[in-house]
């Protein structure tokens, strides 16, 4: 993010945030506006404690499935995903599919369409499968 240059006024959406470690992370480099979804209760309720006991207060928690947004969730300048993609590949029920959805909503999150972090090698894997399956 440094390396970016990106504002910590930005907002940042943190897709399957798990315990919520990097939310916390972001928030203690002085990150003002960020987001954490994971469609497990008890994970955002784990994250919840943890960014509670962390005395951090401006994190915003929210229960979503994202390959089934509820609400309007939408205009985030960066969207983050460390190991949700890998997981929603790694399911064996229609993973196509489903990684298809992951695109549909990432492009509904996303102010713009172009700043999105994972490891490189899910992100060559996620644009390989983009281009052939909906190109
Ligand atoms: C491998 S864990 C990574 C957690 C966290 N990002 C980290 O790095 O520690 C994947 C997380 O994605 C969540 N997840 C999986 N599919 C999801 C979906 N469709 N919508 C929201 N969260 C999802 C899981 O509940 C889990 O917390």
């Amino acid at each position: 993010m440094q390396k970016h240059k990106i504002p910590l006024d930005a907002s940042v959406l943190d897709i399957g945030t798990g315990n919520g470690v990097f939310l916390v992370e972001l928030a203690k480099f002085g990150f003002s506006n960020i987001t954490g979804i994971d469609y497990s209760p008890s994970a955002i309720q784990l994250s919840g404690n943890i960014i509670e006991k962390e005395g951090l207060s401006n994190i915003k928690l929210k229960v979503e499935d994202f390959l089934n947004l509820s609400t309007k969730l939408s205009g985030f300048h960066i969207c983050i995903d460390k190991g949700t993609l890998d997981a929603i590949s790694l399911n064996p029920d229609n993973a196509v599919e489903k990684r298809k959805q992951y695109v549909k909503s990432l492009s509904r999150v996303l102010k713009t369409f172009n700043h999105f972090m994972n490891n490189v090698l899910q992100l060559t894997y996620l644009f390989l499968n983009f281009y052939d399956t909906v190109m």
